[in-house]
């Protein structure tokens, strides 16, 4: 039986009695879909599973994603799409994807098929007088859309924006100094700017989430450049303001998914070269999450 307990945070709930060494029963998914549509981030504490537990369990919610751009050189040890995430070096290569999303983002908003949710699984935590740190920040875009003054909030619904991959990948080449190189032509069209709707109707809580983030989110499309990029600004200030926050500080042992549609994360760059972080994870994208029948699981369990 899974017992749910909400940080009391703005966003975040703690979720005990999860065991993946058998099949999640369709009920307790169902909940764990529900708590992510209520509390956004859920964590399981002292978790420990086969790797072919952890892909199984992930599949439950949708595809898992693929490399984000064709060609980027990541050696990424995977195991059926589960991924490492780290700052360890082998023979001076990252044995995995290096770059933990140092800044506010939404993982795959620049895909068509949009993220739905990470599974991400400490194994190696840094620490420096016996605090952990590289901890996870995030953000509540159900709470962030709420909070909008009403003028704007009608002024801007019914409108799209689009999310750039390559956003992203040159404010971390550029302004972070991360060691890549430019997107080439061939990645740039294989990664095309998408459109999504500023304001989305979240498939689990059915409740109105702002959809935008600063990593990845370009243009609104209904509004002149300059008008665009004022309101843009004005709403990526608004989305981080304190009140809406809250940081996950990793034990080993955690397990973290987050639902991407109504939160907006970024990893906390407080660590060095040789403070060692090492996790695995999955990236699922929302192929599945705004289907009716698999929907029926979570309202099932309500
Ligand atoms: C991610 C990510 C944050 C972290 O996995 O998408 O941004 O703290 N990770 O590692
Ligand atoms: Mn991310």
């Amino acid at each position: 039986m899974l017992k749910i307990e909400p940080t009391g945070a703005v966003l975040g709930a703690t979720v005990h009695g999860l065991d993946l060494s058998s099949p999640v029963s369709d009920r307790d998914f169902g909940r764990v879909l529900n708590a992510l549509g209520a509390h956004g981030v859920l964590h399981f504490p002292d978790m420990h599973f086969e790797i072919d537990e952890f892909q199984a369990f992930s599949l439950r919610f949708g595809d898992i994603q693929g490399q984000p751009v064709p060609g980027q050189t990541v050696i990424d040890k995977a195991y059926g799409g589960v991924g490492t995430l780290s700052n360890l070096k082998e023979n001076g290569q990252y044995i995995g994807a290096a770059y933990a999303g140092q800044d506010w983002h939404t993982d795959m908003s620049y895909r068509e098929t949009m993220g739905f949710v990470n599974l991400l699984y400490g194994i190696r935590i840094p620490r420096r007088d016996g605090k952990p740190l590289g901890g996870t920040e995030f953000s509540n875009m159900h709470a962030a859309h709420d909070a909008l003054p009403e003028d704007l909030k009608a002024r801007l619904t019914g409108m799209t924006a689009s999310h750039s991959f390559e956003k992203f990948w040159e404010h971390m080449r550029v302004d972070k100094g991360a060691d890549r190189p430019p997107m080439t032509d061939e990645q740039r069209r294989a990664r095309p700017p998408v459109t999504h709707p500023l304001f989305l109707t979240h498939p689990i809580s059915g409740r109105k989430v702002l959809y935008c983030n600063p990593g990845y989110t370009t243009r609104i499309n209904e509004l002149p450049p300059d008008e665009s990029d004022r309101t843009l600004n004005l709403l990526f200030e608004h989305q981080l303001e304190m009140r809406f926050r809250h940081t996950h500080h990793w034990t080993e042992h955690d397990l973290i998914i987050w639902d991407h549609i109504g939160t907006i994360h970024r990893a906390i760059d407080d660590y060095g070269p040789d403070d060692i972080r090492l996790m695995r994870r999955c990236q699922i994208m929302a192929n599945k999450v705004f289907d009716p029948a698999f929907l029926q699981l979570a309202r099932a369990a309500a």
